[in-house]
């Protein structure tokens, strides 16, 4: 694990430990300049200690030496001081290392403050992420959903480490596709100022329709002499060159700036828009107009973007279209069409440029279905072929594809309504929110419980919270790239790896303060003796690094599965370890100092993924 912090911060316990184990390896290899990791991982089994080094087993095999000698003359080297308990070697080589409970302690007094122990990343460079990136004129799709979701976590992440981020809607705002569409409208005489999303999802369908033309289907028809058929197919394409044509004429009135298109192309816009804003209204999104820059922004950049690229021979002309070639595949990257028209991919290195030499980030992270991996995969390479990949300062650029799976149905196909539409984001969302509004109403119902007597709107709230809660956690807690079926019972239930789960583990910790006679217990030193807190602090002090691997590994699912076991190691010392009940003032503070971390831990750590976490519930 790599958790060395940068200079004048406290750093995690392990990353400690790591730095010392590092000293003593390079000590045993009598070279200062050595820097081997001593692989330090939790240990499995408690009677093992609470971490092992794993370094010896392998290192010894590369200096050809028994990896028990070699543990033991590492552990002879190393100094941990107050740290933990003399090491010790087991096995075929693995070194046990035991914290020392005053250790533990003073750590988890360390990590008390605002940051709880996360350590900060201070590189100045801005990180870009593309998200949610819906198209115009299409209807929004479960898959824009899961890109806003995921991307809005890792932004929350990153800005909690401290980093600078830029979060880019990258509509599909601008091509013929819209052309055709707001061709359509138009020749239909359609009131725009009214214009609903059915409306442009059926002049969107219509409009692909209209160019459709079957031209073997006319070559073979001609061979064979079927007069009919042929009249018919020639109508067609006909038809479809029309339409065709005109949608040209209306994308090139919309390049040159022509007043009534652009505000009528502004129009649709603004109807998609509405009910994408809808969505982040519901989803609490960190994400807003001020985010969009459609594909749209980068239109009169296209040309100068593919002449970078063929004057410094990167492009080559292929049949009439300039292409990016690869060493390692036979299929180019097409950026210029034959008839001079430029593509998705071309739109992609525009942005690129910008975002490098322009907003001067050294990290793009495009949280983007899976379906256009070889797209990413081609447009990176094309960007390092022409140097993209440094920043103005020197800086490397990272580009990460963060891809990601299908929602399915119960049916296990691509979620779809009934009417075998895609599924409408809204109708799915406020099911979400009334079936976890439904919840807690039922359970505010008995007299019992802590929400009983709460005021309606404050439940309603709640609810939402719920139901929102369980569709992000839902989206965020398997491997992003496994398709998971969408089941909302199962989401929305309070038990298992659930959202809602950890919102109720969250609310019954607030619900001892809430019991408790609010005496001060921040001043009381944490005491770890029983085996349940000395495991619940070390799961307290695994939440800065945690948040380090997430941003580096840009899984958001291993936040979820700590906060997960953070719940159960809590349950576990909830059983075993009474809180307010306890006699002795001592220890009732002190386990009220772990109560008050494990809230504050798991209120921040929803946070980061964007779910609310209410006191009641
Ligand atoms: N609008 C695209 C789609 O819905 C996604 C855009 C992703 N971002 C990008 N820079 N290509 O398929």
């Amino acid at each position: 694990m790599n958790t060395a912090a940068p200079k004048d911060q406290p750093q995690s316990l392990t990353g400690r430990i790591d730095s010392l184990l590092r000293a003593a390896i390079a000590t045993v290899l009598e070279d200062p300049s050595a820097d081997v990791d001593p692989l330090i991982r939790a240990s499995s089994n408690p009677d093992h200690g609470d971490f092992q080094a794993n370094v010896a087993m392998s290192l010894a095999k590369k200096l050809g030496q028994k990896p028990r000698d070699l543990a033991e003359a590492i552990v002879a080297a190393t100094e941990l001081g107050e740290l933990a308990e003399p090491m010790e070697v087991a096995g075929p080589g693995f070194i046990n290392i035991t914290l020392k409970p005053s250790a533990i302690a003073t750590q988890l007094e360390a990590m008390s403050n605002e940051n709880l122990g996360v350590i900060s990343d201070d590189d100045a460079h801005p990180i870009v992420i593309d998200l949610c990136s819906v198209n115009v004129a299409k209807t929004l799709h479960v898959g824009h959903l899961r890109s806003t979701i995921i991307g809005d976590a890792l932004a929350r992440v990153l800005e909690r480490l401290g980093r600078t981020v830029l979060r880019e809607n990258h509509l599909g705002d601008w091509g013929l596709p819209i052309a055709l569409v707001l061709d359509r409208l138009r020749k239909d005489s359609v009131d725009l100022d009214q214009l609903q999303l059915e409306d442009l999802d059926h002049a969107y369908r219509i409009a692909q329709q209209a160019i459709k033309a079957d031209p073997r289907g006319l070559d073979v028809a001609r061979q064979r002499a079927l007069s009919h058929r042929v009249a018919e197919l020639e109508a067609q394409q006909r038809g479809a060159d029309e339409a065709l044509d005109s949608a040209k004429q209306v994308l090139i009135g919309l390049q040159q700036g022509d007043p009534e298109l652009v505000s009528q192309w502004e129009k649709l816009i603004d109807c998609t828009m509405r009910s994408v804003y809808e969505m982040l209204d519901s989803l609490g999104s960190k994400l807003g107009p001020e985010h969009n820059r459609g594909e749209s922004f980068y239109r009169d950049l296209l040309a100068s973007t593919v002449e970078t690229f063929e004057s410094a021979g990167v492009a080559k002309a292929n049949q009439g279209a300039l292409v990016v070639a690869f060493e390692d595949r036979e299929r180019p990257l097409l950026i210029r069409k034959s008839d001079g028209g430029f593509l998705y991919a071309t739109t992609d290195l525009a942005a690129i440029d910008h975002r490098v030499h322009v907003l001067g980030a050294d990290r793009l992270l495009y949280v983007v279905d899976a379906r256009q991996r070889d797209h990413f995969r081609d447009v990176f390479d094309a960007a390092r072929l022409i140097g993209w990949d440094k920043t103005a300062d020197g800086h490397k650029v990272e580009f990460s594809h963060v891809a990601f799976g299908s929602v399915l149905g119960k049916d296990k196909k691509p979620l779809k309504t009934r009417s075998g539409d895609n599924i409408s984001l809204s109708s799915l969302l406020n099911e979400a929110m009334s079936r976890g509004q439904a919840e807690v109403h039922r359970r505010a119902a008995d007299p019992k419980s802590p929400t009983h007597g709460l005021e309606e709107s404050l439940l309603d709230a709640t609810g939402a919270a719920i139901g929102i809660g369980a569709v992000k956690y839902a989206d965020l807690s398997n491997d992003l790239l496994r398709d998971y079926v969408f089941d909302m019972d199962r989401m929305i239930s309070f038990e298992g790896n659930t959202g809602p789960y950890l919102q109720y583990a969250h609310a019954r910790v607030c619900s001892i303060f809430a019991r408790s006679d609010g005496s001060p217990f921040e001043d009381q030193p944490l005491m770890l003796d029983e085996p349940e807190e000395r495991a619940l602090g070390l799961m307290l002090l695994a939440y800065g690094p945690v948040i380090t691997d997430v941003a580096a590994s840009l899984e958001p699912h291993r936040l979820c599965q700590y906060l997960y076991r953070l719940s159960e190691s809590y349950n576990s010392f909830y059983q075993q370890c009474p809180v307010l009940k306890t006699e002795d003032p001592a220890v009732r503070k002190s386990r009220l100092r772990l109560c008050d971390l494990v809230r504050r831990v798991l209120a921040d750590g929803l946070d980061l993924l964007g779910i609310e976490a209410p006191q009641r519930m």
